[in-house]
């Protein structure tokens, strides 16, 4: 006998409340058939116009709509928090938590059966999975895709790559205001999220390897007709999916971690994987550590040769063949059998995958890089940890011992980096302070901070950043993130002084602080925990709550998930 559906609670009961609830649907126009056994599917749209990544996805909405009318469901779109990344103050990873919470809230408080989760850019995937995995329905994820390739003067560019190279442009090749005018206006002509191997298109990548998409739905351009297919076809699944009881705690297990883990190496994915998918991982229950993503995905080739790190976009990706063709090449690495949203194991949906272009994938047999994956540091400025990805930083820099040039914060670094007296030369190692997610608070992408003018003019491209904020996925370095504690919290990073030595050693995983510790422990007896950033509202409740970097700086209390079910009516 078929499972009553969770919607039936509120629509199937012929009592007051039953009356109540269908009687207020019918202002909207739904026959009497689509209260009966018919599932209730959740549109979760981040559409919004302060999020132009998403949006398109108001026309998404519809089409996902068609796909689960045709297979028999009941569709219902609700809007939640959209973060936009490029205009929300001061940082959207500050409201990541919140979104999360109005994901999770909206869907166990209304009668829904299964849940469509149409995403974007960086942060509306990670929040809205997160919430999903809090209440444990059937669910699939629509990524809402990329835009079209950046153009300029004949040229592919890419978005975000290009904002962190505008301070030497502008300084350096003196580039006028006409021609970051024409790379305003090139690298940003469709719809879509941007198009380089950045945050939106490593969280793609994520969904798609965990399972939680139908195969190939990431690398699709967000303004290619195969997009609106892919959202009818997962409208069409939802709705099988909930017939099927194939929940995300089925796809979510530690195996489908492991495999998103693996493939973010393959395709040089961002640093913010990790505190995603940790995250997600608190959420979903499954056990995971950053030490993980050292374990499982250093040691695995680059395949997928896309901006910052190498040479194309996401439209070069599909058409070579997309997810599936380095999901197949990878398979030795993963766990073939984890089960996706469409019921078979990730091997089995890409076995046929056929690249089309080597110069954009690149085979097992000949990567472009050995050991891509993110490199996970200990040491004593670091105690829980800290990252840095070496297929974006310079090899002369991954073994490095350089003398500290302190920032206590972003306003003292804008303040006094291109001072001409500032202290500096390339050999130097730039410390920035306060950008963790209880310092700024929200931890920023500020990681990878321009270097000194003077230094630029110079020619010099690149040296050791250390922060305890975060990277753009669209930016490159050698670059030290995430480091935990945080100073704001009284982390070791706290205490480095300008002048002091550092020691960065990738390939033995050690950052170091070159200070005795009787000389720390002086400084930390005359250390002062810096003002809280807020005294009152949401900023002051994550700041007191937020977790550090190292377990994915989700709140304490929002970790695990509280199911699907509502003991109270609403009577
Ligand atoms: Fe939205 Fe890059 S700003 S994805």
């Amino acid at each position: 006998m078929e499972k009553r559906l969770r919607s039936y609670d509120w629509f199937g009961k012929s009592d007051k409340m039953g009356f109540v609830h269908r009687s207020w649907f019918r202002t909207q126009g739904y026959p009497d058939d689509y209260f009966v056994n018919r599932p209730v599917i959740g549109i979760c749209n981040t559409w919004s116009e302060l999020t132009p990544c998403n949006g398109h996805l108001r026309d998404f909405a519809e089409v996902v709509k068609r796909g689960v009318l045709e297979a028999g469901g009941f569709p219902l779109e609700f809007p939640v928090t959209s973060l936009g990344e490029t205009v929300m103050r001061p940082t959207t990873m500050l409201f990541r938590n919140l979104a999360s919470m109005d994901v999770e809230e909206s869907i166990r408080a209304n009668p829904i059966d299964g849940v469509v989760l149409l995403t974007g850019c960086d942060k509306t995937t990670p929040s809205t999975l997160m919430g999903a995995c809090s209440v444990n329905l059937p669910t699939i994820v629509v990524p809402g895709g990329a835009m079209l390739n950046g153009r300029f003067r004949g040229e592919c560019i890419g978005s975000g790559t290009f904002n962190w190279l505008i301070k030497e442009k502008q300084g350096v090749e003196n580039y006028t205001p006409q021609d970051i005018h024409d790379v305003e206006t090139g690298v940003a002509r469709s719809q879509g999220h941007c198009m380089t191997m950045g945050t939106a298109s490593t969280m793609a990548c994520m969904v798609e390897s965990l399972g939680l998409t139908l195969p190939g739905a990431a690398a699709i351009p967000a303004v290619d007709a195969r997009k609106k297919v892919m959202a009818q076809l997962s409208g069409r699944r939802i709705v099988e999916m909930v017939r099927e009881d194939l929940r995300l705690s089925r796809l979510l297990t530690r195996e489908a971690f492991e495999n998103a883990i693996v493939v973010n190496s393959a395709i040089g994915g961002s640093t913010n994987f990790i505190i995603h998918l940790l995250a997600i991982a608190g959420r979903i229950g499954v056990q995971l550590t950053l030490e993980d993503f050292d374990v499982i995905g250093s040691r695995v080739p680059l395949l997928l040769n896309l901006k910052p790190s190498g040479k194309y976009l996401m439209e070069d990706f599909y058409y070579a063949g997309g997810l599936p063709v380095v999901i197949r090449e990878m398979a030795s690495y993963l766990h073939g059998e984890a089960i996706t949203v469409n019921g078979r194991g990730v091997a089995e949906n890409c076995s046929e995958a056929s690249c089309y272009n080597e110069d954009v994938i690149a085979s097992l047999s000949r990567p472009l890089q050995e050991d891509a994956g993110i490199a996970v540091l200990k040491g004593n400025l670091c105690e829980d940890g800290a990252v840095i990805k070496p297929s974006a930083a310079s090899p002369h820099l991954l073994k490095h011992r350089g003398r500290a040039v302190v920032f206590e914060s972003m306003e003292d670094y804008h303040a006094r980096i291109d001072d001409p007296a500032l202290d500096i030369d390339e050999s130097c190692v730039i410390v920035l302070k306060g950008v963790g997610p209880v310092g700024y608070p929200g931890m920023p992408e500020v990681g990878n901070v321009d270097l000194p003018m003077k230094l630029l003019q110079k020619g010099v491209r690149d040296m050791v950043r250390i922060s305890d904020g975060r990277m753009s996925g669209t930016a490159g370095g050698t670059v030290v993130l995430h480091v935990s504690p945080e100073s704001s919290v009284g982390g070791v990073l706290a205490l480095v002084r300008d002048g002091d030595m550092i020691e960065l050693d990738v390939a033995g995983r050690r950052l170091h602080l070159d200070v005795s510790d009787e000389e720390l422990a002086v400084r930390r007896a005359r250390w002062v925990r810096p003002e809280p950033a807020a005294t009152r509202g949401y900023v002051r409740f994550y700041i007191e709550h937020v977790q550090q970097a190292h377990v994915g700086a989700d709140m304490d209390w929002l970790r695990g998930g509280s199911g699907a079910d509502v003991k109270r009516d609403l009577h």
